[in-house]
């Protein structure tokens, strides 16, 4: 199979196996394109991208913009702190204003769980989610996966232990949909009020003592405690939380085995994660950023061989 089974890349909720085995199998080889000296490919030559952030982003929308970059993709970039947004413009006017420039993909990051959906069902365009909300980050996922991958030869067995603010976390879904479609063992850890109720119904179980989750795991992905999605207080203070949440270098060296850690960032140094830990040779964190651009690269050609 050379093709993905999807015209959009919305969630990880809607990828096969094999869809994410010619993901990885794809960036694999775009990682050897950007290791060389001439790290460009001609392959999205006549293709153009429009990259909509309709919310904050470092990682995701530096990694796409050099993605594309690397395929020769023509590429505008709209973010909507500085658009017709703040004038009250709606997503499907803002897009169509954009599309009839003529743009074949669309990479949106937004703030609404379903806003990539919404637009996949309203534009000619291949979409593809930066992350919707607390709902999906596919990409993040996608370069997580592969991350683990490399690192461990399969992820088929793995036990991967997703620590903290799951409740808010798009990156905890879209992980645990793909852990599990690629065979690995997936719980989550964190107090109780930053855990989904119903995460049993994926499948996934819940440990609330961070020192027996870690024993448990082979890698451990923490999250950032994400204070700007909170209504109300979920817990009595960060410094609370770190005492019994946060990964530290005692911590980690007490461990029955050496875990991989990892973290989506922007990380909360001295938070979720101390900086001995995130900078420590078990960390692949700058691993995931770098994979982020030929997870992109791959997703962004497969994408652009189902446009008609
Ligand atoms: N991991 C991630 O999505 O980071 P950004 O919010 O900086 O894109």
């Amino acid at each position: 199979m050379s093709k993905l089974s999807v015209n959009h890349l919305l969630g990880i909720k809607y990828l096969n196996k094999q869809d994410i085995e010619l993901i990885f199998e794809t960036a694999n080889h775009f990682k050897n394109v950007i290791n060389r000296p001439i790290k460009k490919v001609p392959s999205l030559r006549d293709i153009t991208i429009a990259n909509l952030f309709f919310e904050n982003s470092t990682r995701t929308k530096l990694s796409f913009e050099l993605a594309e970059k690397r395929l020769s993709a023509d590429i505008i970039n709209f973010s909507s702190s500085s658009s017709s947004v703040t004038k009250g413009e709606t997503l499907i006017d803002t897009v169509n204003n954009i599309l009839s420039m003529k743009v074949d993909m669309v990479v949106m990051r937004h703030p609404n769980p379903g806003a990539a959906y919404f637009l996949s069902q309203h534009v000619n365009a291949k979409i593809v989610n930066a992350g919707d909300g607390a709902h999906e980050h596919p990409t993040q996922a996608l370069l997580d996966g592969f991350s683990i991958l490399e690192k461990y030869g399969d992820l088929k067995g793995r036990n991967v232990v997703i620590v903290g603010d799951v409740l808010h976390s798009r990156v905890a879904l879209s992980n645990i949909f793909l852990l599990q479609k690629m065979g690995a063992n997936v719980k989550v850890c964190g107090p109780l009020t930053l855990i989904p109720k119903h995460i049993s119904s994926l499948g996934v179980e819940v440990i609330t003592d961070l020192r027996t989750a870690l024993n448990w795991c082979d890698v451990a992905m923490m999250l950032r405690i994400q204070l700007e999605r909170q209504d109300i207080k979920l817990f009595p203070s960060l410094r609370e939380y770190s005492m019994l949440y946060g990964l530290d270098k005692q911590l980690l060296d007490s461990l029955k085995k050496k875990i991989t850690i990892m973290h989506p960032g922007p990380i909360n140094r001295g938070v979720e994660i101390t900086s001995d830990v995130a900078d420590s040779k078990q960390s692949i964190i700058l691993n995931q950023v770098e994979n982020g651009v030929a997870i992109r690269m791959a997703v962004l050609y497969l994408l652009a061989g189902r446009i008609d």
